[in-house]
């Protein structure tokens, strides 16, 4: 039986991941030692682990070098990768939204908007593009988003919102939500047919271990 490969998206993420594929009897203890192995195995399941940066999952995916990863509904749609989404795992929920000041709240629609911020460009263009018809510049950043329509670089921006807390501080609000944001499982698609035993029946186990949690 060859191992099957499953990639986690480096952080908060994989500790959520870890602990529901633990619950599921899938031994990734091995991931949470601090060393600088890239790869840890469950011999007794046939499995192996291995991190990699959130942005990278779904490529990792797609090209069958990882059968299964674990990733956010963000970096799916920003990647545009040829995969299969398979399951909710409902944990680090958050919403995509349009951001910006006050002053805008119920305006987007009389707003010319010509430079939006953002760490998710795909994303931000499709929605200017196809719902909104417009054509504007969109500034890629990496972090910090919220500094952007702060200093001038933007009249508004796309971001993950949580609590809400960083635009509440940063007298920003919500203006628009472009779409419900939280991890899920995907599978590469070579993999669903040649496995679909095996990995239909971990995506079984980890479905009922999430309804008891
Ligand atoms: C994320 C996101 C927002 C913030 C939202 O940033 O980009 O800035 O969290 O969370 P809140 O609604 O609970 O305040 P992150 O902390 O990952 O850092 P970054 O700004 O460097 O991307």
């Amino acid at each position: 039986m060859r191992y099957l490969t499953i990639a986690l998206s480096k952080g908060r993420l994989a500790e959520m991941a870890m602990e529901l594929f633990e619950g599921a009897d899938i031994d990734c203890s091995g991931l949470k030692e601090k060393t600088r192995k890239l790869i840890i195995t469950d011999e007794k399941n046939k499995i192996k682990f291995f991190l990699a940066k959130p942005a990278d999952v779904p490529t990792y995916v797609e090209y069958g070098a990882a059968d299964i990863g674990i990733v956010g509904k963000d970096t799916i749609q920003e990647e545009g990768r040829d995969l299969y989404e398979v399951l909710n795992l409902g944990f680090a929920a958050c919403r995509m939204c349009v951001a910006g000041p006050m002053e805008l709240e119920g305006k987007m629609d009389q707003m010319t908007i010509t430079r939006v911020a953002t760490k998710y460009p795909r994303i931000a263009r499709d929605y200017f593009q196809h719902k909104r018809r417009e054509s504007i510049e969109i500034i890629k950043l990496n972090g910090s988003i919220e500094l952007a329509p702060l200093v001038g670089l933007s009249e508004v921006i796309v971001d993950l919102v949580e609590t809400g807390k960083t635009l509440k501080e940063n007298n920003l609000v919500v203006l628009d939500t472009i779409a419900d944001i939280s991890a899920r499982m995907i599978v590469n698609r070579v993999s669903m047919k040649m496995e679909s035993e095996r990995i239909n029946k971990i995506i079984e186990v980890v479905r009922k271990n999430l309804e008891n949690n």
